[in-house]
């Protein structure tokens, strides 16, 4: 079964008298162990889609499913529970809480899941391990660097042992070499612990590294297009995905 699946997805926005299109009849599938890439020019609704597929806002027309649920028609409490059951999400701009450690900061989604503490600690103590972040647990985000930052809010997405883990252009702000080791600790997350990844960007040094690329232009979506592996200066072989949705 599809972990998510788009039928003709279609999100306008409204200001004022202008409408905006920003997905048009988008047909998109996930499968458990995807690791897709979505990249388009600013402005092609790469943070609309993603913000749609993790439920955070609701298609104007169009079905969206969740490991073969429906989401139109769940109520508030049943679409919560379906996002902190089946997601995990890495913002753009980490979203760190300043004043806890990397330890607390990790241990946030869990509280949702209502468990002891200790085992709060136990698991969100093993998440930071995986990211090899142990030796700062007890550190606060302003002591850690930027890369540092987002392997923590890696570990915060996958605390909660999600279906899928959801980021926007998460290496937008981290210099080369931190972005190439988040790209391989995600790669290592996907093929050691089957997470399957779902994520935005137009950044060459980690489009090099996806298997399956999806282009937005304008809101529609072109499937299956890897980049030439000349013009991303490819070193592993990449291959394309025609069999989306
Ligand atoms: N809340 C909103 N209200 C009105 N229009 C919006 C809203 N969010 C997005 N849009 C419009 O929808 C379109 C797609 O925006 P979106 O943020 O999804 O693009 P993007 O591909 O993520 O761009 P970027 O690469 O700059 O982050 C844009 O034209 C944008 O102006
Ligand atoms: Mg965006």
């Amino acid at each position: 079964m599809n972990l998510v699946e788009f039928e003709s997805v279609t999100k306008r926005y409204r200001l004022g008298e202008v409408e905006v299109t920003a997905l048009d009849s988008v047909d998109f599938a996930v499968r458990k162990g995807d690791f897709v890439a979505i990249t388009g020019p600013s402005g092609s609704g790469k943070t609309t889609m993603l913000n749609l597929v993790g439920c955070l806002d609701s298609p104007t027309s169009g079905e969206i499913r969740i490991s073969g649920q429906p989401v139109s028609g769940l109520e508030d409490r049943a679409l919560d529970q379906l996002r902190s059951r089946s997601f995990g999400i890495i913002f753009q701009n980490f979203n760190l809480v300043p004043v806890l450690t990397a330890l607390e900061n990790v241990m946030l989604p869990l509280y949702l899941h209502r468990q002891p503490r200790a085992e709060m600690r136990r698991r969100a103590a093993a998440a930071l391990a995986s990211v090899g972040l142990t030796r700062f647990a007890d550190f606060r985000p302003d002591q850690l660097s930027g890369g540092q930052r987002q392997r923590v809010a890696v570990a915060r997405a996958l605390v909660t042992e999600p279906k899928l883990i959801l980021a926007d252009e998460p290496t937008a702000s981290l210099d080369t070499a931190s972005a190439l080791s988040l790209v391989e600790l995600m790669k290592q997350l996907n093929t050691e612990r089957q997470v399957t990844f779902v994520f935005s960007t137009h950044d060459q040094r980690l489009l090099q590294h996806v298997s399956r690329v999806v282009e937005l232009r304008d809101g529609q979506l072109s499937s299956g297009k890897a980049p030439r592996a000349e013009e991303a200066g490819a070193t592993i072989p990449l291959t394309s995905d025609s069999e989306v949705a």
